[in-house]
């Protein structure tokens, strides 16, 4: 059994930016499922959004969030971190190498789809990412402790407050971890899709624990599929930037035809639901579709993480394009939180992906979410930096040893399915079929017994409900939750959060319910 002051689970961009931020004489852990540098957020290739551009201002930056949120975004939160945003990039640009600059020491500034400025920094090209993260590693003292390779499962709940969890080491292990404040920052749910540009780790840990424990969890349904990923027979394998778009290229089918043409007037860098409803829609009729580089001088320079995978994956640079298929990006919901991070638990908190401040709406602007991850990460700190809370927590502990055989999913076909019934474009026929299908499988409430495997499967089926539910409930098309049944946007009676929250009655094993609030 261990405490500590705070305890952050996950090791991405917010969880390190909150760690490094907080008082030095403030005892912290971070534990994160796999290695600190398999964080999703080390994958990142492209940049973070500011209004740094002479012609730009916060306002632009602020209208386009919201558009292409589709207006379901939070408007206050939204204004705070894009106005926080040209602080947040010049600190960090001031201080070290992070972000790619021109001959005059000038940060270069891109282009990317749905932005209506050049406004996105980068770091090493395509690393950005890495290049973040390493500088905040890098800024790690000894008040920080960090411990790989260990599994958080359950939230300890006493009197309605969060004072730790339990974790599972790779051995079997279970430990008890208490804390005056718990953090969860384990990112989105990538892996509940077989086409996905997230890290092996993400499978919605964080978002099932904080289910299962009673927080609010809302806009589920609000899934964004990147339109390019590398796409190999069949497979994907990895991210194509939207700055490849950015700097000219352009999506085409095999003859060359564009795709976007006449589809929105910002054609290939329209928001990324369209492009990806697009190639979806020809991928399905069995036509392939590329992305045409021929354009791009200096490819590999400008995009050498990206050159890397393509050669790496046998598509020659040289050939002038790259074969490409959507795949699943990004979670725009999650665990409610207001601004700070707090959610609807005492001592429970939410930053990064894992968490919905409103900031994304229906549908994230590209770059909004490591910048969202800097500022979340920095004002939760300011928060606990001044909070007063001691537990000194010391329960005893019990576990059960006797489990019961569990009849669980193929995880595969888990992810099949949910493409297939859950993905790009849904309809209840399809919805209803896949409800069916998960509420087949075993729900549990305690976990101590089981494997690290079997627990992960249970989560993703505890997500996969929470987004299929969510999905079926919402009866219009907005930002990344498309209806073919529902195609257009019904503001008048659909312009609210979509809350699900664990009732009493689910304890009996019945359906999760879902609630609307506006
Ligand atoms: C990309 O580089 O296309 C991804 C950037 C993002 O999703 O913010």
């Amino acid at each position: 059994m261990t405490s500590t002051d705070v305890l952050i689970i996950g090791s991405g961009v917010a969880a390190l930016q909150l760690a490094v931020r907080l008082n030095k004489e403030l005892n912290v852990r971070i534990i994160t499922k796999s290695k600190v540098r398999t964080a999703n957020s080390y994958l990142a290739q492209g940049g973070i959004a500011a209004a740094l551009g002479a012609h730009d201002h916060p306002e632009k930056h602020f209208i386009d969030t919201l558009e292409a949120g589709r207006y379901h975004n939070h408007p206050e939160t939204v204004q705070e971190i894009i106005n926080a945003a040209p602080q947040l990039i010049k600190n960090l640009s001031n201080q070290n190498n992070v972000f790619d600059k021109d001959q005059n020491g000038e940060l270069l500034l891109g282009m990317e789809g749905a932005h209506s400025e050049k406004r996105i920094v980068h770091g090493g090209g395509d690393a950005t990412g890495k290049n973040v993260m390493e500088y905040l590693i890098s800024q790690i003292e000894d008040n920080i402790q960090i411990e790989e390779d260990t599994f958080a499962y359950e939230l300890i709940i006493k009197n309605n407050r969060c004072t730790g969890i339990k974790a599972k080491k790779l051995n079997g292990t279970i430990e008890y971890y208490y804390s005056n404040h718990v953090i969860l920052a384990t990112g989105g749910c990538g892996q509940l899709y077989p086409y996905t540009s997230n890290a092996q780790t993400v499978s919605g840990d964080g978002i099932a624990m904080a289910y299962l424990a009673g927080a609010e969890i809302v806009d589920m349904e609000f899934i964004q599929f990147h339109p390019t990923l590398l796409y190999i027979n069949g497979e994907t394998k990895g991210l194509i930037s939207e700055a490849v778009r950015g700097e000219g290229a352009i999506l085409v089918t095999e003859n060359g035809t564009p795709i976007m043409e006449g589809i929105h007037p910002l054609k290939d860098l329209a928001p990324r639901h369209i492009v990806s409803q697009t190639i979806y829609s020809y991928l399905k009729k069995g036509i392939k579709i590329y992305l045409d580089i021929s354009k791009i001088n200096d490819f590999a320079k400008r995009f050498p993480t990206i050159t890397a995978n393509c050669e790496g994956n046998g598509v020659a640079i040289s050939e002038g394009r790259i074969p490409v298929a959507p795949g699943c990006h990004f979670l725009m919901g999650g665990i409610k939180t207001d601004i700070i991070g707090r959610t609807s638990i005492d001592g429970l908190y939410a930053i990064g992906e894992s968490a919905c401040t409103g900031l994304h709406g229906a549908n994230r602007l590209a770059s909004n979410s490591l910048l969202e991850g800097l500022f979340q990460g920095e004002k939760l700190s300011e928060w606990l930096n001044t909070s007063k809370i001691e537990l000194n927590e010391t329960t005893i502990t019990y576990f059960s040893t006797n489990p019961k055989m569990l009849n669980l999913p193929d995880v595969q076909i888990l992810k099949e399915l949910m493409m297939e019934r859950v993905g790009i474009v849904r309809n209840e026929l399809d919805l209803k079929k896949q409800k069916e299908w998960l509420n087949q499988w075993d729900a549990l409430e305690s976990f101590d017994s089981y494997s690290i495997d079997d627990i992960n499967k249970m989560f993703m089926l505890t997500i996969a409900k929470l987004i299929t539910y969510s999905a079926l409930k919402r009866t219009e098309s907005r930002g990344g939750h498309y209806r073919s049944d529902y195609p257009y946007e019904d503001d008048n009676n659909w312009l609210k959060i979509s809350i699900i929250q664990k009732r009493e009655v689910e304890k009996k094993n019945e359906h999760i319910e879902t609630a609307l609030a506006t």
